[in-house]
């Protein structure tokens, strides 16, 4: 029989490595050599970035054309296996700029940490106790933080909430922290480690979870574009007429999560090939948006909102978290994701946050103008 609990496997050279996959698996050589093109990255680089690190899984990299982002030109590197995306992308990005391409802005770079704390004696009076205990919070917490402080971030407010589990009550504290240019997930998640032994000497109660929450509210991307009704007609629908099915799709994806789901896995098939292509940890981005669309009052819905204008003209806008960095991680050490970095030219986190969201909505557009058209089968763009 064959086994999969193999001892030291990572301590094992890389041809032990794959000799031990050639067995396992039945692979031919062929296939041998497929899983250990590393590509850009060299073995070493990928063996220090995962465990038991046995190749590397290339994704195609297109480029998007045609965005203009608050009156600046980008080319946008986009990551993804799926066909059609970086098409419809650059096509919608084409139509916007008929009307001046997109305009953003961003809430702060503000992550949340949590700390969670059981066994609390009184839990209300324990969160006043946390509040009154804010300024010896946030010392602890941007303790051994020098970097980060003299950029202008680091931990800057705490709250406190008594959330009602199964298990009973529990006080949960939050440290609200600016990451700048990290994406911030391991230094929110140190700080929260650290002042969470005082909090529960304070409180009386027993700390628990000390991590990032993904759902980050206050980080936040958004971009609008208007779309000019005489720049979207389609061969078999007029300019009124895609307005109009678009509008009907959006009410759609308001009134149905079943829709909803659909409409912003959209969005993201544009945001996460962006966000991949920049070495930004994706699952972080997907969970916050998901989150995000179903935290906000009227349950599940669109991250993005359609409305017609008083010309007749479609006005598209998004909003949703955006935990990236530009500085630590992958996109650090990553040759391609360098290289896609300096393509993009974005000179922050912030930036890079604001292109994603435009990318989002541009991928939102051409989704539901072919939908509410030809069909989404029928109506795949080609390369602009
Ligand atoms: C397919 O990857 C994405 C779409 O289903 C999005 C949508 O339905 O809005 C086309």
């Amino acid at each position: 029989m064959k086994r999969s609990d193999i001892i030291g496997f990572y301590k094992k050279s890389a041809d032990e490595r794959w000799r031990i996959l050639r067995e396992f698996g039945g692979l031919a050589g062929a296939e041998i050599a497929a899983l250990c093109d590393t590509g850009a990255l060299s073995f070493r680089q990928v063996d220090r970035m995962i465990e038991n690190a046995v190749g590397s899984m290339p994704l195609p990299l297109g480029v998007a054309l045609n965005f203009r982002v608050n009156g600046k030109d980008y080319l946008i590197p986009m990551a993804t296996e799926e066909p059609s995306v970086v098409a419809a992308a650059s096509t919608a990005a084409k139509m916007a700029r008929e009307r001046g391409g997109f305009t953003t802005s961003s809430s702060g770079p503000v992550m949340i940490g949590q700390v969670q704390l059981v066994d609390v004696p009184d839990p209300q009076a324990a969160r006043l106790t946390i509040l009154r205990h804010r300024e010896e919070i946030l010392a602890l917490a941007n303790e051994g933080h020098p970097t980060l402080i003299r950029s202008g971030g680091g931990a800057k407010d705490v709250d406190a909430r008594v959330v009602h589990t199964a298990q009973g009550p529990m006080v949960v504290a939050h440290l609200h922290v600016d990451c700048r240019d990290a994406m911030g997930a391991n230094v929110v998640s140190t700080m929260a480690e650290a002042v969470g032994p005082r909090l529960a000497s304070w409180t009386g109660g027993r700390v628990y979870l000390r991590v990032v929450s993904n759902l980050a509210v206050e980080r936040l991307a958004r971009a609008r574009a208007t779309f000019a009704k005489d720049a979207i007609q389609t061969d078999r629908a007029s300019g009124e007429e895609v307005v109009k099915g678009i509008l009907e799709a959006f009410a759609f994806a308001e009134a149905d999560p079943f829709r909803a789901a659909t409409h912003n896995k959209g969005i993201m098939n544009g945001v996460d090939a962006v966000v991949v292509a920049a070495g930004n940890d994706w699952r972080a981005v997907e969970a916050g948006a998901h989150a995000y669309a179903a935290w906000r009052p009227g349950g599940y819905r669109s991250l993005t909102t359609w409305e017609r204008d008083a010309e007749g003209d479609l006005i598209g806008t998004i909003e949703l978290p955006m935990a990236l960095g530009l500085v630590g991680g992958v996109t650090a050490v990553h040759p391609t994701a360098k290289a896609n970095v300096r393509l993009l030219g974005v000179k922050t986190a912030q930036e890079l946050g604001e292109v994603v969201a435009a990318v989002g909505l541009a991928q939102n557009f051409a989704a539901l103008r072919a939908l509410a058209t030809e069909g989404i089968q029928e109506g795949t763009p080609s390369p602009e």
